[in-house]
């Protein structure tokens, strides 16, 4: 681990992941690895979206019991159970990913309860016609998530989130444009009624913008169509080999620039090896099922000393809370600050000490 970090002027750089199940390839190519990548190059906050993910716990239980009606080993565990146990996965995934505490401010959401009032406050000017927009609301509402007004004003919070920090660039994948342009709307609206306070913070996107998942449509825990990145073994495996091609003969060429193993291979693979590999699949009588086997090989590759550093992170039962607890402190220290200012500007007396 080293404390020596250059950092950019202005660049308060900050994301958060909910704590909802096992991380994917597209969270990593889509987040993650920029959110590691950029913890040497800026004042990083990253935390586990806890507040968040109450959202959609009940969900989350519902699919414990379905999972134990099929699998009689299986034993649901509540709602708290759940929650508890996906935040400290999390935890574990982003260090053993190679997140350095010592470099980037690692939290727990709800560590940091100042959050909730500035939500609250926030409220207060943002648009019902502007929440009323938001697509996440509408596509979770499709997919059978109970419309709680939670739910609802999931993009304050989210707001709060980045606002209290002060942030300046938010690493997220492609998803997540329309929070962040609700964020600047938000934030727009209240620097005009009380004054500057709040940056007008960005999105930042990598080149891995939408990772497809093995059905070809978006990645997503909410499609059964992932591969998680601390699978191994024969469940990678299945994953990997049960990617949708189209049915073709062995002899006859193939198409890379329609192919889901192809585009999940480019994320991995050098550019020589791409080329290579889009030569193979045009020259015919390679099959996808070789075309498996070597992304297998890349994701092992890839992935393999993460694992190994998870196992090791693992035994360490005190070692998330004390990461966690470290990184709430100083996250706390920042977020008290905007929020004396907020409550100084709308008019709100100085908080008491207590
Ligand atoms: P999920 O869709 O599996 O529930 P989340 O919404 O928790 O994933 O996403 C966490 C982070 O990973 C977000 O920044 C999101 O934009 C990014 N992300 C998720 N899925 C993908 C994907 N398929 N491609 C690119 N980025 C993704
Ligand atoms: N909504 C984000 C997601 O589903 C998680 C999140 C919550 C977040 N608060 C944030 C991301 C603030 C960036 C900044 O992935």
């Amino acid at each position: 681990m080293s404390a020596t970090v250059t950092r950019e002027p202005r660049s308060r750089i900050l994301s958060g992941v909910q704590p909802s199940g096992k991380l994917h390839l597209g969270n990593y190519f889509g987040a993650i690895k920029q959110h590691v990548e950029r913890q040497d190059r800026g004042d990083c906050f990253y935390f586990i979206a806890d507040y968040h993910a109450l959202t959609t716990l009940k969900e989350a239980e519902e699919k414990d019991l379905a999972v134990a009606a099929k699998n009689k080993q299986f034993a649901p565990r509540s709602a708290r159970q759940i929650l508890a146990e996906n935040v400290r996965d999390v935890a574990l995934d982003y260090l053993a990913l190679g997140l350095d505490p010592a470099k980037a401010t690692f939290f727990r959401q709800s560590d940091v309860p100042e959050v909730c009032e500035l939500a609250w406050v926030l409220s207060t000017v943002s648009g019902m016609g502007l929440l009323e927009r938001a697509h996440s609301y509408k596509d979770k509402v499709t997919r059978g998530i109970t419309p709680s007004v939670g739910l609802f004003t999931y993009p304050v919070l989210m707001a709060a989130d980045i606002l209290i920090y002060r942030s300046h660039l938010v690493p997220v994948g492609k998803d997540q444009e329309q929070h962040l342009e609700m964020t600047r709307d938000i934030a727009g609206a209240f620097n005009h009624a009380f004054g500057e306070v709040f940056p007008l913070p960005e999105a930042v996107f990598n080149e891995a913008a939408v990772v497809p998942g093995t059905d070809g449509q978006k990645m997503s825990k909410s499609y059964g169509n992932t591969i998680d990145i601390f699978a191994e073994g024969k469940p990678l495996e299945r994953a990997v080999m049960g990617i949708v091609t189209d049915k073709r003969d062995l002899a006859e060429p193939l198409d890379p620039d329609t192919c889901n193993v192809f585009a999940l291979y480019k994320l991995f693979a050098a550019p020589a090896e791409v080329e290579a590999m889009a030569a193979k699949y045009r020259a015919g009588g390679f099959g996808y099922g070789n075309a498996k086997k070597e992304l297998l090989a890349k994701i092992d590759a890839r992935f393999a000393p993460a694992r190994e550093r998870r196992k090791q992170l693992e035994r360490d039962p005190g070692l998330v809370e004390e990461v966690l607890t470290a990184g709430a402190k100083r996250a706390r220290e920042v977020a008290q600050i905007t929020l004396r200012l907020v409550r100084e500007r709308v008019g709100m007396h100085p908080r008491p000490v207590s």
